[in-house]
């Protein structure tokens, strides 16, 4: 990549009215994908993801032990492919950015510990990046005038939260789930149907053409809050699953014969789907934002992001969506965050530590524990 590094003071000049984005790498090894990216501002110019779903599916769900020891095989190899696609050395990379939690902690240490090691050798500002704001600054990349203030709906494996972004690095979390995340109430009736790992998208897909009100499941909330609880429609789905098996036994015929596999996946995906979207929209209508994105995993979900955009011309909201691809984990979001943390004057040293239940409102617990 070519860059400006003329020592003529007229192009000094030049570059100080007109600065070059900033270069940022990206590392993202928190669960079960090693990632690396490389991103010049808004732009991708590389975004390289190993993952290691295949590994772990014989297990029905991520072994931590087996992620951190593919991880470290990858990781290097990661890097360098992000390097040379976007076709820029460690050399020219302004800020190294990684993510440090939340995660597996095996997991989360082989990409920081890389992000360090790189951190060391080159003098590179390194940037600590917490996996939720990751998530959500994948939006930025996705619409380049996206600014503050907005609404995120965060739906990842493990967290659901509905977030009022007030700045690039400040965020008010409205609601919270209370017990289960949706991605983990997807992967375990996925899991129970026998769909497999990873239970997300092998639902999504099972859904497709089937009737949502084939099974009648509850919508949880609560009176005086907008937090999530996904625990009792995934009882009420794992109940409704044992009542069919066993009527099934007991007449000589699979499950399936009596309801189809499609009408229970998109019965339920629309039970979750119901609950989230209703809950946007009254956080939209108490904020009164205008702006609605959305993040994490279970936000490349097309019933969820179909409805979504219902709703939010219903509304009159502005919807932005992430491409599937940048909606599960990858790097290119975590460098986008770092790059904007690093902005906001943020740099952390060699002590920055992996935490594995970081959350979004305490980003700073990382750079006390070590
Ligand atoms: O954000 P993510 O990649 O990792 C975490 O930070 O947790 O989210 C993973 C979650 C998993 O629960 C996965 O099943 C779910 O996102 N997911 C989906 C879809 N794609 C991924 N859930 C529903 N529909 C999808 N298409
Ligand atoms: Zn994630």
């Amino acid at each position: 990549m070519q860059q400006n590094l003329s020592h003529n003071p007229d192009d000094r000049k030049e570059a100080t009215v007109k600065p070059r984005d900033l270069l940022v790498l990206g590392i993202e090894s928190s669960c079960d994908e090693t990632a690396a990216a490389v991103i010049s501002g808004r732009r991708i110019c590389s975004n390289v993801i190993a993952s290691q779903a295949d590994l772990h599916r014989r297990y029905g769900g991520v072994v931590p032990e087996i992620a951190s020891r593919v991880h470290l095989q990858a990781i290097i190899p990661v890097i360098d492919d992000a390097l040379r696609q976007a076709d820029v050395s460690l050399a020219d990379i302004d800020v190294i950015a990684a993510t440090c939690g939340p995660g597996l902690v095996g997991a989360l240490l082989v990409g920081l510990t890389a992000a360090k090691g790189l951190a060391l050798v080159t003098g590179k500002p390194l940037v600590g990046v917490q996996h939720i704001a990751g998530h959500m600054a994948a939006n930025y990349l996705t619409d380049p005038q996206l600014e503050p203030p907005f609404l995120c709906l965060v739906v990842s494996g493990a967290h659901s939260h509905l977030v009022h972004v007030k700045d690039y690095a400040r965020y008010q979390i409205l609601a919270r789930t209370r017990d289960d995340a949706a991605g983990e109430a997807f992967d375990k009736i996925a899991r129970a149907i026998g769909l497999g790992y990873p239970g997300g998208p092998l639902l999504d897909k099972a859904s497709q053409g089937g009737r949502t009100d084939a099974l009648s499941l509850p919508r949880s909330h609560f009176a005086d809050s907008l937090d999530f609880s996904f625990s009792g429609v995934k009882t009420a789905a794992l109940n409704a699953y044992n009542r069919l098996k066993q009527q099934a036994e007991r007449q000589s015929m699979s499950w399936q014969e009596l309801l189809p596999l499609a009408d229970f996946a998109a019965s339920f995906q629309q039970a979750l789907v119901d609950v989230l979207v209703e809950h946007t929209e009254q956080a939209l209508a108490q904020t009164d934002l205008k702006r609605l994105t959305v993040a994490g995993g279970v936000a490349a979900n097309a019933c969820l992001r179909r409805s979504l955009q219902a709703m939010a011309e219903r509304a009159n909201v502005t919807l932005s969506c992430p491409p599937p691809v940048l909606c599960t984990d990858n790097a290119a979001m975590i460098a986008m965050a770092g790059s904007l943390a690093y902005r906001d004057g943020r740099v952390d040293d060699l002590s920055l530590n992996a935490v594995p239940y970081l959350d979004l409102d305490d980003e700073t617990l990382s750079r006390s524990q070590n």
